[in-house]
Protein backbone atom coordinates (compact mmCIF):
# COMPACT_ATOMS: atom_id res chain seq x y z
CA UNK A 1 0.00 0.00 0.00
CA UNK A 2 3.26 2.51 0.53
CA UNK A 3 3.64 4.52 -2.61
CA UNK A 4 7.51 4.07 -1.98
CA UNK A 5 7.80 4.82 -5.69
CA UNK A 6 6.71 8.54 -6.04
CA UNK A 7 10.25 10.20 -6.42
CA UNK A 8 10.29 8.78 -9.70
CA UNK A 9 6.72 9.96 -10.62
CA UNK A 10 6.83 12.59 -13.41
CA UNK A 11 3.72 14.87 -12.92
CA UNK A 12 2.12 17.50 -15.66
CA UNK A 13 1.36 20.74 -14.98
CA UNK A 14 -2.91 19.87 -15.63
CA UNK A 15 -1.59 16.61 -12.70
CA UNK A 16 -1.30 19.54 -10.32
CA UNK A 17 -3.65 21.80 -7.57
CA UNK A 18 -2.43 24.67 -9.00
CA UNK A 19 -2.68 24.32 -12.47
CA UNK A 20 -4.41 27.41 -13.19
CA UNK A 21 -1.64 29.59 -12.59
CA UNK A 22 1.33 27.53 -13.33
CA UNK A 23 2.49 26.95 -17.47
CA UNK A 24 4.66 24.43 -16.47
CA UNK A 25 4.77 21.19 -14.72
CA UNK A 26 6.51 20.50 -11.36
CA UNK A 27 10.36 18.87 -11.30
CA UNK A 28 11.30 15.50 -10.79
CA UNK A 29 13.51 16.89 -7.38
CA UNK A 30 10.46 19.04 -6.75
CA UNK A 31 8.23 16.68 -6.04
CA UNK A 32 11.15 13.82 -4.58
CA UNK A 33 11.45 16.70 -2.17
CA UNK A 34 7.45 17.41 -1.85
CA UNK A 35 5.62 14.72 -1.70
CA UNK A 36 4.49 13.60 1.65
CA UNK A 37 2.16 10.64 0.14
CA UNK A 38 4.75 7.68 1.35
CA UNK A 39 4.04 8.79 4.90
CA UNK A 40 0.87 10.56 5.41
CA UNK A 41 -1.05 7.97 3.87
CA UNK A 42 -2.04 6.42 6.93
CA UNK A 43 -4.38 9.12 8.05
CA UNK A 44 -6.81 8.31 5.05
CA UNK A 45 -9.43 7.31 7.51
CA UNK A 46 -8.85 10.65 9.01
CA UNK A 47 -8.73 12.33 5.74
CA UNK A 48 -12.03 10.76 5.05
CA UNK A 49 -13.98 11.43 8.40
CA UNK A 50 -12.89 15.23 8.03
CA UNK A 51 -14.60 14.91 4.10
CA UNK A 52 -17.65 13.60 5.64
CA UNK A 53 -17.85 16.78 8.38
CA UNK A 54 -17.13 18.96 5.59
CA UNK A 55 -19.43 17.92 2.83
CA UNK A 56 -22.52 17.64 5.85
CA UNK A 57 -21.52 21.38 6.80
CA UNK A 58 -21.44 22.45 3.05
CA UNK A 59 -25.10 20.93 2.14
CA UNK A 60 -26.73 22.64 5.49
CA UNK A 61 -25.17 25.75 4.48
CA UNK A 62 -26.54 25.59 0.77
CA UNK A 63 -23.66 25.13 -1.27
CA UNK A 64 -24.24 21.68 -1.90
CA UNK A 65 -27.13 19.90 -3.51
CA UNK A 66 -29.01 16.72 -1.83
CA UNK A 67 -27.68 15.24 -4.93
CA UNK A 68 -24.33 16.27 -4.91
CA UNK A 69 -23.71 15.55 -1.40
CA UNK A 70 -25.32 12.11 -1.70
CA UNK A 71 -23.07 11.31 -4.50
CA UNK A 72 -19.73 12.91 -2.87
CA UNK A 73 -20.59 10.47 0.10
CA UNK A 74 -21.02 7.94 -1.99
CA UNK A 75 -17.62 8.46 -3.38
CA UNK A 76 -16.08 9.05 0.00
CA UNK A 77 -17.17 5.17 0.77
CA UNK A 78 -15.99 3.87 -2.48
CA UNK A 79 -12.67 5.60 -1.91
CA UNK A 80 -12.44 4.51 1.91
CA UNK A 81 -13.03 0.61 0.90
CA UNK A 82 -10.56 0.71 -1.84
CA UNK A 83 -7.49 2.01 1.01
CA UNK A 84 -8.89 0.17 3.49
CA UNK A 85 -8.44 -2.72 1.08
CA UNK A 86 -5.42 -1.95 -0.48
CA UNK A 87 -7.47 -1.71 -3.71
CA UNK A 88 -6.78 2.15 -4.16
CA UNK A 89 -4.41 3.08 -7.21
CA UNK A 90 -2.34 6.11 -6.59
CA UNK A 91 -2.45 8.45 -9.29
CA UNK A 92 1.27 10.58 -10.26
CA UNK A 93 -0.50 13.75 -9.49
CA UNK A 94 -1.32 12.49 -6.15
CA UNK A 95 1.12 14.32 -3.71
CA UNK A 96 0.08 13.72 -0.66
CA UNK A 97 -3.70 11.90 0.63
CA UNK A 98 -5.86 14.76 0.47
CA UNK A 99 -4.80 15.26 -2.86
CA UNK A 100 -5.23 11.17 -3.35
CA UNK A 101 -8.67 11.20 -1.64
CA UNK A 102 -10.09 14.27 -3.79
CA UNK A 103 -9.17 13.05 -6.92
CA UNK A 104 -10.46 9.73 -6.91
CA UNK A 105 -13.68 11.32 -5.40
CA UNK A 106 -13.86 13.41 -8.34
CA UNK A 107 -12.96 10.62 -10.77
CA UNK A 108 -16.04 8.70 -8.86
CA UNK A 109 -18.81 11.90 -8.54
CA UNK A 110 -18.07 14.74 -10.90
CA UNK A 111 -19.37 16.78 -7.46
CA UNK A 112 -16.35 16.03 -6.18
CA UNK A 113 -15.24 18.90 -8.19
CA UNK A 114 -17.01 21.39 -5.06
CA UNK A 115 -15.82 19.45 -1.95
CA UNK A 116 -13.19 21.89 -1.73
CA UNK A 117 -14.93 24.82 -1.26
CA UNK A 118 -13.74 26.80 1.74
CA UNK A 119 -11.17 24.18 2.76
CA UNK A 120 -7.40 24.62 2.11
CA UNK A 121 -4.90 21.79 2.76
CA UNK A 122 -3.89 24.03 5.52
CA UNK A 123 -6.66 23.48 8.13
CA UNK A 124 -7.39 19.91 5.90
CA UNK A 125 -3.97 18.38 7.20
CA UNK A 126 -4.61 20.10 10.76
CA UNK A 127 -7.69 18.36 11.44
CA UNK A 128 -6.26 14.83 9.97
CA UNK A 129 -3.06 15.05 11.74
CA UNK A 130 -4.88 15.90 15.50
CA UNK A 131 -7.70 13.30 14.43
CA UNK A 132 -4.87 10.78 13.54
CA UNK A 133 -3.38 12.06 17.25
CA UNK A 134 -5.85 11.66 18.99
CA UNK A 135 -6.74 8.32 18.71
CA UNK A 136 -3.25 7.78 19.16
CA UNK A 137 -3.00 9.27 22.22
CA UNK A 138 -5.55 7.15 23.86
CA UNK A 139 -4.12 4.06 22.53
CA UNK A 140 -1.21 4.56 24.04
CA UNK A 141 -2.29 5.40 27.06
CA UNK A 142 -4.33 2.04 27.23
CA UNK A 143 -1.05 0.20 26.76
CA UNK A 144 0.98 2.05 29.58
CA UNK A 145 -1.80 0.77 31.69
CA UNK A 146 -1.62 -2.68 30.41
CA UNK A 147 2.12 -2.38 31.59
CA UNK A 148 1.32 -0.82 34.88
CA UNK A 149 -1.65 -3.62 35.64
CA UNK A 150 2.03 -6.12 35.07
CA UNK A 151 3.60 -4.32 37.02
CA UNK A 152 1.25 -4.48 39.77
CA UNK A 153 0.31 -8.10 39.32
CA UNK A 154 4.09 -9.16 39.41
CA UNK A 155 3.84 -7.39 42.50
CA UNK A 156 1.62 -8.72 44.03
CA UNK A 157 3.26 -12.20 43.05
CA UNK A 158 5.61 -11.31 45.59
CA UNK A 159 3.98 -9.38 48.03
CA UNK A 160 6.41 -10.75 50.84
CA UNK A 161 9.91 -10.13 48.85
CA UNK A 162 12.35 -7.57 50.01
CA UNK A 163 15.34 -6.38 48.47
CA UNK A 164 17.92 -3.37 48.70
CA UNK A 165 17.17 -0.11 47.78
CA UNK A 166 19.97 2.05 46.47
CA UNK A 167 21.13 5.27 46.36
CA UNK A 168 24.00 6.31 43.71
CA UNK A 169 24.05 2.59 42.65
CA UNK A 170 24.84 1.42 46.30
CA UNK A 171 23.20 -0.69 48.89
CA UNK A 172 20.98 2.03 50.87
CA UNK A 173 17.80 1.01 52.72
CA UNK A 174 15.75 -2.55 51.87
CA UNK A 175 12.30 -2.02 50.56
CA UNK A 176 9.47 -4.35 50.10
CA UNK A 177 9.99 -5.74 45.99
CA UNK A 178 6.39 -3.95 45.51
CA UNK A 179 7.46 -0.49 46.52
CA UNK A 180 10.35 -0.87 44.09
CA UNK A 181 7.91 -2.15 41.14
CA UNK A 182 4.84 0.04 42.19
CA UNK A 183 7.74 3.50 41.97
CA UNK A 184 7.56 2.22 38.09
CA UNK A 185 4.08 2.27 38.16
CA UNK A 186 3.65 5.67 39.55
CA UNK A 187 5.44 7.60 37.22
CA UNK A 188 3.80 5.86 34.65
CA UNK A 189 0.51 7.12 35.87
CA UNK A 190 1.65 10.25 35.32
CA UNK A 191 2.37 9.58 31.85
CA UNK A 192 -1.17 8.70 31.33
CA UNK A 193 -1.70 11.42 32.35
CA UNK A 194 0.20 13.38 30.15
CA UNK A 195 -1.20 11.49 27.28
CA UNK A 196 -4.71 12.45 28.33
CA UNK A 197 -3.63 16.30 28.97
CA UNK A 198 -1.97 16.44 25.65
CA UNK A 199 -5.50 15.02 23.97
CA UNK A 200 -7.05 17.54 26.18
CA UNK A 201 -5.51 20.30 23.77
CA UNK A 202 -5.19 18.18 20.50
CA UNK A 203 -9.31 18.20 20.87
CA UNK A 204 -9.77 21.23 19.22
CA UNK A 205 -10.81 21.65 15.32
CA UNK A 206 -8.93 23.72 13.04
CA UNK A 207 -11.59 22.50 10.26
CA UNK A 208 -13.27 25.59 8.76
CA UNK A 209 -9.99 27.85 8.87
CA UNK A 210 -9.75 27.80 5.07
CA UNK A 211 -5.96 28.47 4.09
CA UNK A 212 -5.32 31.13 7.12
CA UNK A 213 -7.99 33.35 7.11
CA UNK A 214 -11.50 31.51 6.80
CA UNK A 215 -13.53 32.04 3.72
CA UNK A 216 -15.73 34.72 2.29
CA UNK A 217 -18.81 32.08 2.33
CA UNK A 218 -21.26 31.48 5.54
CA UNK A 219 -19.08 28.25 6.89
CA UNK A 220 -20.20 26.64 10.41
CA UNK A 221 -16.75 25.74 11.63
CA UNK A 222 -18.69 24.28 15.08
CA UNK A 223 -20.87 21.90 13.13
CA UNK A 224 -17.87 20.04 11.41
CA UNK A 225 -16.06 20.47 14.60
CA UNK A 226 -19.12 18.36 16.47
CA UNK A 227 -19.43 16.19 13.46
CA UNK A 228 -15.93 15.01 14.43
CA UNK A 229 -16.31 14.83 17.98
CA UNK A 230 -14.28 17.54 18.58
CA UNK A 231 -14.62 19.41 22.24
CA UNK A 232 -14.61 22.69 20.50
CA UNK A 233 -13.34 24.79 17.26
CA UNK A 234 -10.46 27.14 16.88
CA UNK A 235 -10.99 30.89 17.71
CA UNK A 236 -8.38 32.26 15.29
CA UNK A 237 -8.20 31.05 11.96
CA UNK A 238 -4.16 31.52 11.41
CA UNK A 239 -3.54 30.13 14.80
CA UNK A 240 -5.27 27.14 13.74
CA UNK A 241 -3.33 26.27 10.66
CA UNK A 242 -0.19 26.93 12.08
CA UNK A 243 -0.53 25.71 15.29
CA UNK A 244 1.69 22.35 16.19
CA UNK A 245 1.82 22.17 19.91
CA UNK A 246 -0.78 19.24 19.99
CA UNK A 247 2.31 17.78 18.32
CA UNK A 248 4.80 18.96 20.31
CA UNK A 249 3.00 18.28 23.84
CA UNK A 250 2.46 14.29 22.26
CA UNK A 251 6.42 13.81 21.41
CA UNK A 252 6.85 15.25 24.87
CA UNK A 253 4.79 12.96 26.52
CA UNK A 254 6.00 10.32 24.63
CA UNK A 255 9.69 10.91 24.93
CA UNK A 256 8.92 11.30 29.04
CA UNK A 257 7.61 7.91 29.04
CA UNK A 258 10.00 6.11 26.60
CA UNK A 259 12.60 8.00 29.18
CA UNK A 260 11.19 6.21 31.80
CA UNK A 261 10.86 2.98 29.80
CA UNK A 262 14.61 3.46 29.54
CA UNK A 263 15.23 3.41 33.34
CA UNK A 264 12.56 0.10 34.01
CA UNK A 265 15.12 -1.25 30.93
CA UNK A 266 18.09 -0.24 32.64
CA UNK A 267 17.38 -1.96 36.21
CA UNK A 268 16.57 -4.93 34.48
CA UNK A 269 19.28 -5.04 32.43
CA UNK A 270 21.67 -4.73 35.80
CA UNK A 271 19.48 -7.16 37.64
CA UNK A 272 20.06 -9.83 34.88
CA UNK A 273 23.48 -10.02 34.70
CA UNK A 274 25.43 -12.06 37.13
CA UNK A 275 26.43 -10.13 39.59
CA UNK A 276 23.04 -8.83 41.10
CA UNK A 277 21.15 -12.09 39.85
CA UNK A 278 17.69 -10.30 40.77
CA UNK A 279 15.81 -11.44 37.74
CA UNK A 280 15.98 -14.17 35.22
CA UNK A 281 14.37 -13.38 31.95
CA UNK A 282 12.58 -15.70 29.60
CA UNK A 283 13.82 -17.45 26.65
CA UNK A 284 11.33 -15.65 24.83
CA UNK A 285 12.05 -12.25 25.88
CA UNK A 286 15.72 -12.77 25.82
CA UNK A 287 18.83 -13.48 22.72
CA UNK A 288 21.87 -15.63 22.27
CA UNK A 289 24.95 -14.82 20.92
CA UNK A 290 26.20 -15.71 17.65
CA UNK A 291 29.74 -16.62 19.43
CA UNK A 292 29.21 -17.70 22.82
CA UNK A 293 27.44 -20.19 23.89
CA UNK A 294 26.38 -18.72 27.46
CA UNK A 295 25.03 -15.86 26.76
CA UNK A 296 21.84 -14.66 27.34
CA UNK A 297 20.96 -11.19 26.55
CA UNK A 298 18.16 -8.85 27.69
CA UNK A 299 18.22 -7.03 24.28
CA UNK A 300 14.65 -5.95 24.79
CA UNK A 301 15.71 -3.96 28.22
CA UNK A 302 18.48 -2.28 26.09
CA UNK A 303 16.23 -1.07 23.23
CA UNK A 304 13.96 0.46 25.84
CA UNK A 305 17.15 2.17 27.47
CA UNK A 306 18.22 2.96 23.90
CA UNK A 307 15.11 4.18 22.06
CA UNK A 308 14.90 6.86 24.46
CA UNK A 309 17.16 8.70 22.57
CA UNK A 310 15.20 8.56 19.23
CA UNK A 311 12.77 9.60 20.81
CA UNK A 312 14.22 12.94 22.83
CA UNK A 313 15.79 13.34 19.40
CA UNK A 314 11.87 14.09 17.35
CA UNK A 315 11.05 15.79 20.27
CA UNK A 316 14.26 18.43 19.78
CA UNK A 317 13.49 18.09 15.82
CA UNK A 318 10.16 19.15 15.87
CA UNK A 319 10.60 22.30 18.09
CA UNK A 320 13.78 23.37 16.34
CA UNK A 321 11.14 23.12 13.20
CA UNK A 322 8.90 25.20 15.16
CA UNK A 323 11.39 27.93 16.47
CA UNK A 324 10.76 31.10 14.25
CA UNK A 325 8.48 30.26 11.68
CA UNK A 326 6.41 33.00 10.90
CA UNK A 327 2.56 32.91 10.99
CA UNK A 328 0.66 30.68 9.52
CA UNK A 329 1.23 27.28 7.38
CA UNK A 330 4.65 26.94 5.82
CA UNK A 331 5.54 23.79 4.28
CA UNK A 332 8.00 23.22 7.26
CA UNK A 333 4.95 22.25 9.06
CA UNK A 334 4.65 18.97 6.80
CA UNK A 335 8.08 17.87 8.63
CA UNK A 336 6.04 17.41 11.68
CA UNK A 337 4.18 13.81 11.24
CA UNK A 338 7.21 11.94 10.53
CA UNK A 339 8.81 12.09 14.12
CA UNK A 340 5.00 11.93 15.63
CA UNK A 341 4.29 8.52 13.61
CA UNK A 342 7.56 7.14 14.46
CA UNK A 343 7.26 8.34 17.96
CA UNK A 344 4.23 6.49 18.64
CA UNK A 345 5.07 3.20 16.40
CA UNK A 346 8.21 3.48 18.71
CA UNK A 347 6.85 3.43 22.43
CA UNK A 348 3.62 1.09 21.29
CA UNK A 349 6.64 -1.74 20.15
CA UNK A 350 8.92 -1.15 23.12
CA UNK A 351 5.63 -1.06 25.14
CA UNK A 352 4.15 -3.94 24.01
CA UNK A 353 7.68 -6.10 24.56
CA UNK A 354 8.31 -4.71 27.95
CA UNK A 355 5.10 -5.67 29.42
CA UNK A 356 5.98 -9.16 27.77
CA UNK A 357 9.27 -9.35 29.18
CA UNK A 358 8.35 -8.16 32.54
CA UNK A 359 4.98 -11.06 32.97
CA UNK A 360 7.24 -13.31 32.29
CA UNK A 361 10.58 -13.12 34.19
CA UNK A 362 11.39 -14.88 37.00
CA UNK A 363 12.09 -13.05 40.12
CA UNK A 364 14.95 -14.83 42.46
CA UNK A 365 13.57 -13.52 45.62
CA UNK A 366 15.95 -15.20 47.80
CA UNK A 367 18.97 -14.07 45.85
CA UNK A 368 17.29 -10.17 46.70
CA UNK A 369 17.17 -10.85 50.36
CA UNK A 370 20.49 -12.40 50.83
CA UNK A 371 21.67 -9.11 49.39
CA UNK A 372 18.73 -6.61 51.99
CA UNK A 373 19.59 -8.74 54.76
CA UNK A 374 23.54 -7.29 54.62
CA UNK A 375 23.57 -6.49 58.28
CA UNK A 376 25.18 -3.16 56.90
CA UNK A 377 21.17 -2.09 55.34
CA UNK A 378 19.82 -1.69 58.82
CA UNK A 379 22.48 1.08 59.98
CA UNK A 380 19.81 3.71 59.37
CA UNK A 381 17.13 1.64 61.54
CA UNK A 382 19.16 1.20 64.10
CA UNK A 383 19.90 5.17 64.50
CA UNK A 384 16.65 5.95 64.71
CA UNK A 385 16.36 2.77 67.34
CA UNK A 386 18.09 5.06 69.47
CA UNK A 387 16.60 8.01 68.53
CA UNK A 388 13.22 6.58 70.06
CA UNK A 389 15.41 6.22 73.03
CA UNK A 390 15.87 10.00 72.96
CA UNK A 391 19.36 10.61 71.35
CA UNK A 392 19.49 13.64 68.70
CA UNK A 393 19.52 12.26 65.33
CA UNK A 394 23.09 13.88 64.50
CA UNK A 395 24.52 11.88 67.18
CA UNK A 396 23.04 8.64 67.03
CA UNK A 397 24.34 8.77 63.09
CA UNK A 398 27.95 9.45 64.73
CA UNK A 399 27.46 6.55 67.12
CA UNK A 400 26.16 3.98 63.93
CA UNK A 401 28.80 5.25 61.82
CA UNK A 402 31.71 4.70 63.94
CA UNK A 403 30.23 0.82 65.05
CA UNK A 404 30.29 0.27 60.85
CA UNK A 405 33.65 1.69 60.54
CA UNK A 406 35.15 -0.74 63.23
CA UNK A 407 32.76 -3.83 61.89
CA UNK A 408 34.76 -2.93 58.50
CA UNK A 409 37.97 -2.85 60.30
CA UNK A 410 37.60 -6.25 61.91
CA UNK A 411 36.66 -5.31 65.45
CA UNK A 412 33.77 -7.65 65.23
CA UNK A 413 31.17 -8.00 63.65
CA UNK A 414 28.09 -5.39 63.06
CA UNK A 415 25.79 -7.53 65.58
CA UNK A 416 28.29 -7.95 67.89
CA UNK A 417 29.27 -4.15 68.23
CA UNK A 418 26.07 -3.41 68.75
CA UNK A 419 25.37 -5.99 71.25
CA UNK A 420 28.06 -4.71 73.36
CA UNK A 421 27.24 -1.23 72.46
CA UNK A 422 26.17 0.71 76.08
CA UNK A 423 23.10 2.23 74.33
CA UNK A 424 22.07 -0.09 71.54
CA UNK A 425 23.06 -3.57 73.39
CA UNK A 426 21.18 -6.79 73.09
CA UNK A 427 17.59 -4.99 72.71
CA UNK A 428 18.41 -3.90 68.97
CA UNK A 429 19.44 -6.76 67.47
CA UNK A 430 16.14 -7.74 66.56
CA UNK A 431 16.83 -5.42 63.99
CA UNK A 432 19.10 -7.67 62.33
CA UNK A 433 16.21 -10.01 61.74
CA UNK A 434 15.79 -11.67 58.04
CA UNK A 435 13.49 -9.18 56.40
CA UNK A 436 12.79 -6.66 59.54
CA UNK A 437 14.96 -3.25 57.89
CA UNK A 438 12.46 -4.18 54.51
CA UNK A 439 9.70 -4.60 56.40
CA UNK A 440 9.36 -2.66 59.44
CA UNK A 441 9.23 0.89 58.03
CA UNK A 442 6.09 2.44 59.24
CA UNK A 443 5.84 6.06 57.90
CA UNK A 444 3.00 6.40 55.36
CA UNK A 445 4.46 6.43 51.03
CA UNK A 446 7.26 4.52 52.69
CA UNK A 447 8.83 0.79 51.26
CA UNK A 448 7.77 -0.85 54.62
CA UNK A 449 5.31 -3.88 54.82
CA UNK A 450 1.77 -2.05 55.83
CA UNK A 451 2.55 1.80 54.07
CA UNK A 452 3.23 -0.50 50.79
CA UNK A 453 -0.04 -2.61 51.52
CA UNK A 454 -1.95 0.40 51.64
CA UNK A 455 0.12 2.24 48.82
CA UNK A 456 -0.70 -1.12 46.59
CA UNK A 457 -4.44 -0.14 46.82
CA UNK A 458 -4.45 3.21 45.93
CA UNK A 459 -2.40 2.08 42.81
CA UNK A 460 -5.00 -0.39 42.32
CA UNK A 461 -7.86 2.33 41.98
CA UNK A 462 -6.04 4.86 40.49
CA UNK A 463 -5.59 2.26 37.94
CA UNK A 464 -9.40 1.85 37.34
CA UNK A 465 -9.78 5.58 37.36
CA UNK A 466 -7.24 5.56 34.82
CA UNK A 467 -9.00 2.88 32.92
CA UNK A 468 -11.99 4.99 32.54
CA UNK A 469 -10.75 8.28 32.18
CA UNK A 470 -9.15 6.31 28.61
CA UNK A 471 -12.40 4.33 27.62
CA UNK A 472 -14.85 7.69 28.30
CA UNK A 473 -12.31 9.56 25.54
CA UNK A 474 -12.11 6.35 22.84
CA UNK A 475 -15.33 5.25 22.42
N1 LIG B 1 1.17 17.68 2.71
C1 LIG B 1 1.00 18.92 3.39
C2 LIG B 1 1.43 18.79 4.86
O1 LIG B 1 1.64 17.71 5.28
C3 LIG B 1 -0.42 19.35 3.32
C4 LIG B 1 -0.62 20.82 3.36
C5 LIG B 1 -0.13 21.44 2.11
N2 LIG B 1 -0.48 22.82 2.06
C6 LIG B 1 0.05 23.64 1.18
N3 LIG B 1 -0.30 24.86 1.21
N4 LIG B 1 0.98 23.21 0.35
O2 LIG B 1 1.58 19.75 5.57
Amino acid sequence: MLASNSALWLRSVADTLWHGRFEGGPTEALQALNDSLPFDQRMFTEDIAGSRAHLDMLASIGLMTDDERTAIAGALEQVEKELGDGSFVFAPSDEDIHTAVERRVTELAPAGAKLHTGRSRNDQVATDLRLWTRHALVETGDLVVALQRTLLARADDHAEAYLPGYTHLQQAMPVMLRHHLLAHGWALARDVDRLLDAHRRTNVSPLGAGALAGSSLPLDPDQTAAALGFAGRFENSMDAVSDRDFVADSLYALTMLGVHLSRIGEEMILWASQEFGFVTLDDGFSTGSSMMPQKKNPDIAELARGKAGRLVGHLTGLLVTLKGLPLTYNKDLQEDKEPLFDAFDTVRLTLLALDGMLSTLQFNVEVMAAQADSPYSVATDLAEYLVLAGMPFREAHAVVGELVRRALDGEGSLPELVARHAQLGEGALVLFEPGRGATGRVSPGSGGAAPVAEQRDRFAVQLERDTARLAELGS
